[in-house]
């Protein structure tokens, strides 16, 4: 399938929107680890490009490299060993110059930043995915990795590597997936080869909506028992709907890369436009009332539960947050709301549907029905 070089041209918004939420997810990420004291942690791109776009502009792993630069002094206070894979190869011109390219944009990197030199240990890969992902796979396995799958178009979603990282058990990823070609192609013959997706059932909601229908088939696809929860953030670039799907087990990855998506995008924190039309539904409809937006929607959701029951405590709460993919923000608001009204009540003023609360100060509160 024919494919822009990304390279020739200067990265346009949604690539930059992109490649932010990358490296937003790296923040994150790098110093839980660090933190711990955790002996060994590994980044993979495994589609890393040249370094930098035509102007200038770095790539993902020249943001890699800075995200680690920023955190330097504790990666040598809690001595970490920091273990680097970027891979670059180009499948249809069979040349070498991107990869060169970002050899010497790191290179060039590291030369002058010479601490983030010492603290790493950093590969380069001039092959083609399919064969350096086998040969990876277990270095995937051994060490908390983050793991980059940078591609063009949606081969490298297919079962064969999607289903690898589910089985890893401290993987967080991200894909970017070129979701509107599913609409397109998602038929033929060659595309079913790569990942089997029902496109009546994809195709059921309007076109802005592919990126998000695909996850959910994907979902379908782990295993009954998979703890790996994924979760979509899609790009609008002119007509075409691109987007991420992050992937991870442990709710600390999810819930950051949940206030991650809501920073970027505070009315529907899963996509760089407005894909559930909540600008208008924030005006009266004469005729059908006030829709409620995707926050009133979830708030109102959460507080049948609460009266149903069904949500008895912070730890339930921040479950349905994850599993719907908000923040505990939102559901911290419509709590208070319901404690005001009279409708619960609980101890103190916070309702405390936060990741620390629940997983690391393993602080319960319950919720007491007042009236229903
Ligand atoms: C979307 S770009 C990645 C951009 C990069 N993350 C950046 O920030 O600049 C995808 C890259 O993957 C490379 N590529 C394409 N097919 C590949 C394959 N089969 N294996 C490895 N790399 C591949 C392309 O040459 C291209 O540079």
């Amino acid at each position: 399938m024919a494919y822009k070089d990304l390279h020739e041209e200067p990265f346009d918004e949604s690539t930059i929107a992109k490649l932010e939420i990358f490296e937003d997810y790296a923040q994150a990420w790098i110093p839980t680890f660090v933190m711990q004291g955790v002996p060994t942690i590994c980044i993979f791109d495994f589609f890393a490009g040249t370094g930098y776009d035509k102007n200038g502009v770095a790539g993902s792993p020249i943001r890699i490299l800075e995200k680690i630069r920023e955190q330097i002094g504790y990666i040598f206070q809690k001595k970490v060993k920091v273990k680097v894979y970027l891979n670059e190869f180009e499948p249809l011109k069979r040349e070498q110059k991107k990869f060169e390219f970002l050899q010497s944009a790191c290179f060039e990197y590291l030369e002058m930043h010479k601490d983030v030199k010492r603290a790493i240990e950093i590969e380069y890969f001039n092959e083609n995915f399919e064969d350096l992902f086998p040969k990876l796979i277990l270095e995937i396995m051994q060490f908390p990795s983050l793991v980059y799958l940078d591609q063009n178009g949606i081969k490298f979603l297919s079962d064969k590597y999607l289903l690898e990282l589910e089985r890893t058990r401290q993987t967080d990823f991200l894909y970017f997936v070129s979701a509107s070609y599913f609409w397109r192609f998602g038929d033929s013959k060659e595309f079913k080869e790569h990942l089997d997706i029902d496109m009546i059932e994809a195709k059921k909601d309007p076109y802005k909506f592919i990126h998000r229908n695909i996850i959910e088939q994907l979902r379908k696809k782990l295993p009954n028992n998979t703890k790996v929860k994924l979760y979509p953030f899609s790009l609008k670039k002119g007509a075409n709907i691109h987007g991420i799907i992050f992937g991870a087990s442990h709710p600390r990855a999810v819930d950051k890369f949940l206030s991650i998506a809501w920073k970027r995008n505070e009315t529907n924190g899963q996509a760089n436009f407005d894909i559930d039309d909540d600008a208008s539904k924030k005006q009266l409809d004469i005729w059908a009332g006030k829709k409620l937006t995707k926050i009133e929607e979830f708030k109102e959701n959460l507080r049948t539960k609460v009266l149903a029951g069904q949500i008895k405590n912070n730890f339930d709460a921040l479950h349905f947050v994850h599993d719907e993919g908000h923040i505990g923000n939102h559901a911290a608001d419509s709590l208070k709301e319901m404690k005001k009204n009279r409708e619960i009540t609980y101890d103190g003023t916070s309702p405390l549907v936060t990741y620390d609360n629940v997983y690391k100060n393993i602080k319960k509160m319950e919720y007491k029905i007042l009236k229903k």
